[in-house]
């Protein structure tokens, strides 16, 4: 699951002899990368956007043995090994978050860097195993299974699929894309990431952030669209108190909350040309004018923004500043969408099994093949949000112990023409160009009146056909039922 030589580390502890101990232990490895939170909301958040590995939690930091980071890591992340760390004196005190969070080893401080060291890798190493076992035991029982489980994609224990952080996706224009992610979020440039909606551009931006020289900086969200400028204003910028009606204290502002971090501007082609002019000063210097003070401050951010219109298109139409166009694409990534990345849906699919099997409180095993064709085939105009819906309802309706099937996909994959091959198919065996399409339709005609069982009136409305039309056509061709 993880990219080969990065490990994540996760320590949640606020004691500074625990956190030395760790850095000394683990810095000779360079595939290792440490990441501390010092409470468990921001321990919960680096879960949510960093692929991690481990998580140490420092049982003194939390104050509810039935309910913390390390409990509920065990149901939001069960592929994470947990080890639980403690003072001697508090051992019946943690038992209870030790036994729920179904730790892996439990521990009493003082450690030393060469105890983390030697427990953190053959932790590593156990959860490994484990996860390998698990999943030739899922595949085992796959293809012990009937008939209905054609041979599928290997997308496990071989490989098959990469990851960046939190994105997931195999197909090379992904893998391309990552690359220069990968080169992006080592340098301290803005980047600019265009892409339909859904595509990952949040997911992208927080990657790059956490793998970047400003990790243990905080990465703040500023969605752009429809926003009044005065409200983008103070979010960003900040205000004082009595700037406008209703401005009862000061504020701080994005840019001067992220000092040092990220701030992740989303739908920045929404924003005013007044408010462009204060974006590029921004950028230029790092100034920050709070609303309705005159002084000048600094923050230090590195700015990542999206949009899912065109930019350069705005900017050739005078819709946006050529200047801050410039500024903002220091790298420029642009996600494709999810139709033209297809072999991506199979490794997505799979993926937002795992996550929704677990959550919805019922197993599901996987996916048969008829239904996975008909994830495939579909346009996805939501791009991989779409996908992901769906699938969290398919577990949900899915029987339990059991696969997705056809039945438990929604209406809008009905209606598809599962047949990605025919037209090729058609194309190779040859003849006049209007022989190849009348072989094209007759097997689109066939696909649709079988999946409706014959019923012409369905099958005729899936086609976009009259009634009589798709009649004329059952006697052009000669079909007949079974
Ligand atoms: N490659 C991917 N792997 C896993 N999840 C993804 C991927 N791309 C998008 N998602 C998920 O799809 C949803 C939409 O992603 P988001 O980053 O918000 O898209 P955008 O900002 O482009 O609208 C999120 O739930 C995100 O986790
Ligand atoms: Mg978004």
């Amino acid at each position: 699951m993880h990219l080969a030589g990065e490990l994540t580390i996760l320590v949640v502890s606020r004691d500074d002899a625990l956190i030395s101990a760790a850095r000394a232990g683990l810095k000779e490895r360079a595939d290792y990368r440490l990441v501390i939170a010092e409470d468990g909301k921001t321990a919960q958040e680096r879960l949510n956007d960093i692929e991690v590995h481990l998580l140490l939690c420092d049982l003194d930091t939390v104050d509810d043995a039935q309910d913390n980071i390390l409990t509920r890591a065990r149901v939001s992340h069960p592929g994470v090994c947990r080890i639980a760390v403690s003072s001697q004196n508090r051992d019946d005190a943690d038992s209870e978050a030790v036994r729920r969070s179904a730790a892996y080893l439990y521990l009493f401080k003082p450690l030393t860097p060469h105890q983390i060291a030697l427990m953190v890798k053959r932790s590593l190493e156990m959860n490994e195993l484990s996860r390998r076992h698990r999943l030739l035991s899922r595949e085992l029982k796959i293809s012990v299974d009937d008939q209905i489980f054609e041979e599928r994609v290997d997308m496990s224990v071989k490989g098959g699929y990469s990851q960046f952080e939190k994105l997931v996706y195999a197909s090379a224009k992904m893998a391309d894309l990552i690359v220069e992610a990968r080169k992006a979020a080592v340098t301290d440039l803005p980047v600019l990431i265009e892409g339909d909606t859904g595509t990952g551009k949040e997911l992208l931006a927080r990657a790059i952030h956490f793998n970047s020289t400003r990790v243990d900086s905080p990465i703040h969200v500023q969605n752009c669209g429809g926003m009044l400028d005065s409200t983008l204003h103070s979010e960003l910028f900040g205000h004082v108190r009595g700037a406008y009606t209703g401005a009862t204290a000061d504020r701080l502002g994005l840019f001067r909350a992220a000092d040092g971090g990220t701030v992740f501007l989303d739908e920045i082609s929404d924003v005013s040309p007044s408010f462009q002019v204060s974006l590029l000063r921004f950028l230029q210097n790092g100034e920050v004018k709070p609303l309705g003070s005159d002084k000048l401050l600094h923050a230090n951010v590195r700015i990542i923004a999206a949009s899912n219109r065109p930019l350069l298109e705005m900017v050739e139409k005078g819709e946006f500043r050529r200047d801050l166009y410039y500024r903002l694409k220091g790298f420029s990534l642009s996600i494709p969408a999810l139709r033209d990345r297809r072999e991506d849906i199979p490794v997505l699919t799979d993926f937002f099994i795992e996550k929704y099997a677990g959550v919805v409180g019922r197993r599901v095993i996987g996916i048969t093949q008829s239904a996975l064709d008909r994830l495939q085939a579909h346009q996805y105009p939501g791009n991989v949000r779409e996908l992901e819906s769906e699938i969290r309802r398919a577990v949900a309706l899915a029987e339990n112990g059991g696969y997705i099937t056809e039945r438990n996909l929604s209406a809008v994959f009905d209606n598809l023409v599962v047949a990605p091959d025919v037209g090729q198919q058609a194309e190779m065996e040859g003849g006049t160009l209007k022989e190849m399409v009348e072989r094209l339709e007759q097997r689109v005609v066939v696909g649709a009146l079988t999946r409706f069982r014959w019923n012409q009136s369905k099958a005729a409305d899936a086609l976009g056909l009259s009634r009589v039309g798709l009649a004329n056509k059952i006697k052009r061709y000669g079909l007949h039922d079974g």
